[in-house]
């Protein structure tokens, strides 16, 4: 008998501060009306003192775990997505671990940029597959903002901070039917950070650490790849385009959700949008996405969710769920 991953529950965790586009109009030569005809995002939220990955992961785990009735001595996994660790080590999963107190159980940090939350899933729902856990923390946290160049307004108006999580259970009831991960190496000159530790931090503010895009190409690059995906994942499952009841994308840029969702033929009252609000979140963005779908009360128990991501790397993935 297979054992499917079944979501028992999720949670979120936002920082404080919210930076609206005409907040960064006083910083970098952009406007609120490029930045929403282009993207979709009219603010994001930016983690202030003593807000971290781990500390919006640990929020939002906490989150997950109530949402599920159940506490932290019941997980016996947590695989956390991030690409904006607290530190190289510990795994920002094992200062989540800490928080929650159940020291002894195995935690790991994946990172796949912006697709890390895909790829967290993937992986935590083949442990459970496997039989050997029973239940997991799938956790996306990202801080992106503390890595943003603050002077190139390509890039900096993107970005936001958040952490999402969402707790996993093996049942014998379909839950996660499939995820399909896939990258591509060959595209790093296209989406990266500029500097890592065996490189070498510059002396420069921050070590040199920036986030450099060319972002036309890469659009281009997701649209197709996001297209390919989406048939990809149906193939699998035998389904057709309208057994699917929501689309929960990666939320980089509302062009780019419009165009899957086209490719779907899906009406976007179908396609959980939380862009304009959160901006662009890397591995926490299709949990945050997801959570806010379930405690609106839109997406129910028994649906078919797509959710999907694209990202450095690059990297892409998708995941069909039977809600
Ligand atoms: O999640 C990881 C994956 N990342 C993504 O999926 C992001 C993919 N890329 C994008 O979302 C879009 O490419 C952007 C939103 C980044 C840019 O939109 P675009 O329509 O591709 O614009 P562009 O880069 O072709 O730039 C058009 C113009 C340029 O001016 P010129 O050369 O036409 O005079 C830019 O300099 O817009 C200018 N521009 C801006 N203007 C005002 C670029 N950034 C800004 C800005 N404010 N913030």
């Amino acid at each position: 008998m297979r054992i499917y991953s079944k979501i028992l529950g999720t949670g979120s965790q936002l920082p404080e501060r919210i930076m609206t586009n005409a907040d960064l109009e006083k910083i970098v030569d952009t406007d609120d009306q490029w930045i929403r005809d282009r993207t979709g995002i009219e603010q994001r939220h930016v983690a202030g003192d003593g807000e971290t990955t781990s500390t919006l992961g640990l929020a939002a785990a906490k989150k997950a775990l109530e949402a599920s009735g159940l506490t932290a001595d019941d997980i016996d996994l947590i695989v956390v997505g991030t690409t904006t660790p607290d530190l190289v080590f510990p795994s920002t999963a094992c200062l989540i671990q800490k928080g929650l107190g159940c020291r002894g159980i195995a935690a790991m940090d994946v990172n796949a940029a912006c697709s890390g939350s895909i790829y967290a899933l993937g992986v935590a729902d083949k442990f459970i597959q496997s039989g050997q856990h029973k239940r997991a923390l799938v956790i996306g946290a990202e801080t992106l903002t503390r890595m943003v160049d603050w002077n190139d307004r390509t890039t900096c108006v993107l970005f936001g901070d958040g952490a999402s999580a969402i707790v996993l259970e093996g049942s014998e009831e379909p839950g996660v039917l499939s995820t399909h991960l896939h990258a591509d190496g060959g595209y790093d000159h296209l989406l990266n950070a500029t500097v890592g530790v065996s490189t070498g931090l510059k002396n420069e503010p921050n070590g040199g650490l920036k986030i450099r895009m060319k972002g036309n190409e890469v659009f281009k690059t997701a649209v197709t790849t996001l297209g390919r995906i989406v048939k990809e994942t149906l193939k699998a499952n035998n389904m057709k385009k309208t057994d699917i009841d929501w689309l929960i994308p990666h939320q980089a840029n509302l062009r780019i959700i419009s165009a899957t969702a086209k490719k779907l033929s899906m009406d976007m009252d179908q396609v959980i949008v939380t862009v304009n609000k959160h901006g662009n979140t890397s591995a926490a963005s299709v949990g945050l996405a997801l959570d806010e779908a379930i405690r609106s009360g839109k997406v129910a128990r028994g649906d078919v969710l797509l959710l999907e991501a694209f990202g450095g790397g690059f990297t892409w993935g998708s995941a069909l769920i039977k809600y």
